[in-house]
């Protein structure tokens, strides 16, 4: 077959971004501490920067990735034996390409469906892979993926690669939240390849949230650019200082913004005045870091069993595959 096809579900209205964001922000906002929801972070400009942190030295889950994915991906074609990949979160889906590229060399792959809020990314992603990959349906969901797993395209034979530690941006009630939607929205003796970036060296973790260049910094900050853009905030940007820490309880980064002075910010949209102090944090993001084994017993506890968890050198990069079944299911 030499036909290409491609095709966009597109399951956030295009009021959504207003709706819930107004929804999300109004929580964060009048809440103590102000926590923000991490999907927002991702507007074109945030998914901009994401590609320009996954290329710093100092952002080692990228590569460590790509090169598990390239020694692996044949052995999980030919373990899961799916016909169909679906990417949550798929972002440039350029890491994808290595499990497509061994997917598609057996010829077993009819299907690959990337997931993803961020309605550009999707669209450039699924632009270049429909030309790359002529005679495997592109379908692409711009969706959220705490909500929209019922719309998840269908397969004979799934696999569904959730990669780059996304996972890790889950806070834990959400994350396992997360697991127990996906196991149910997956039939017996289908297939989940989960990224995860393993606990190590906290000096190396930070390293790579704490970027010599700054671009890191950039990207937190931008949330606060898209919160001015779509709620008529007027954030001033270079009032808020980016602080990474490493939080050992909870195995994460804690990423926040610190206000310099003490300000009061209008959010037009919502009307609201939030007064910050000085010193006052905002929490934009966490990035969790998993032992392999707590992380194969939370799949486990969501209804998967767990096949392999590869690792790459050093513990820079882990891959989890799992199986979904009934009987892993434990109460
Ligand atoms: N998988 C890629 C991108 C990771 S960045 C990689 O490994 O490099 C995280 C991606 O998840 C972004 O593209 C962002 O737009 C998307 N994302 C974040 N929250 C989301 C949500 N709730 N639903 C769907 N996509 C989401
Ligand atoms: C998308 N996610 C896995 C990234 C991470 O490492 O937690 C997001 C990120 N935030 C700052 N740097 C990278």
């Amino acid at each position: 077959m030499n036909e290409s096809s491609l095709s966009i579900d597109i399951r956030l209205p295009s009021d959504w971004a207003d709706d819930e964001m107004r929804a999300d922000m109004t929580r964060a906002f009048t809440g103590s501490p102000i926590v923000l929801p991490p999907k927002w972070l991702y507007d074109h400009r945030g998914s901009e920067i994401f590609s320009e942190i996954t290329r710093l030295k100092e952002y080692y889950p990228t590569e460590a990735e790509r090169s598990l994915l390239k020694r692996h991906a044949d052995e999980i074609a030919s373990v899961t034996g799916a016909d169909t990949i679906v990417e949550l979160g798929s972002g440039t889906s350029d890491k994808t390409r290595t499990l497509l590229d061994s997917f598609a060399a057996t010829n077993q792959l009819t299907k690959f469906a990337p997931v993803d809020v961020s309605e550009d990314t999707l669209r450039g992603a699924a632009a270049i892979l429909d030309k790359r990959y002529p005679g495997i349906e592109i379908a692409g969901l711009v969706g959220d993926f705490t909500r929209h797993l019922p719309h998840l395209p269908t397969g004979d034979k799934r696999l569904v690669a959730f990669l780059g530690g996304t996972i890790g941006n889950f806070y834990v009630e959400e994350r396992r939240a997360f697991l127990g939607a996906l196991a149910d929205v997956l039939h017996d003796g289908e297939w989940l390849l989960l990224g995860f970036d393993p606990l190590k060296s906290v000096d190396k973790i930070l390293d790579a949230y704490n970027d010599e260049p700054g671009v890191t910094a950039k990207f937190v900050r931008n949330v606060l650019s898209v919160i001015n853009n779509k709620l008529g905030a007027d954030f001033d940007l270079s009032e808020f200082e980016y602080i990474p820490f490493w939080d050992g309880t909870e195995n994460r980064v804690d990423m926040r913004l610190r206000s310099s002075v003490p300000q009061q910010i209008r959010i037009e949209s919502l009307d609201l005045h939030v007064d910050l102090g000085e010193g006052e944090e905002i929490r934009v993001e966490i990035s969790t870091k998993f032992s392999p084994g707590y992380l194969s017993e939370e799949i486990k506890q969501a209804g998967f069993n767990v096949h392999s968890v590869f690792l790459a050198e050093n513990d820079e990069f882990g891959l989890l595959l799992a199986e979904r079944s009934p009987a892993a299911q434990t109460s």
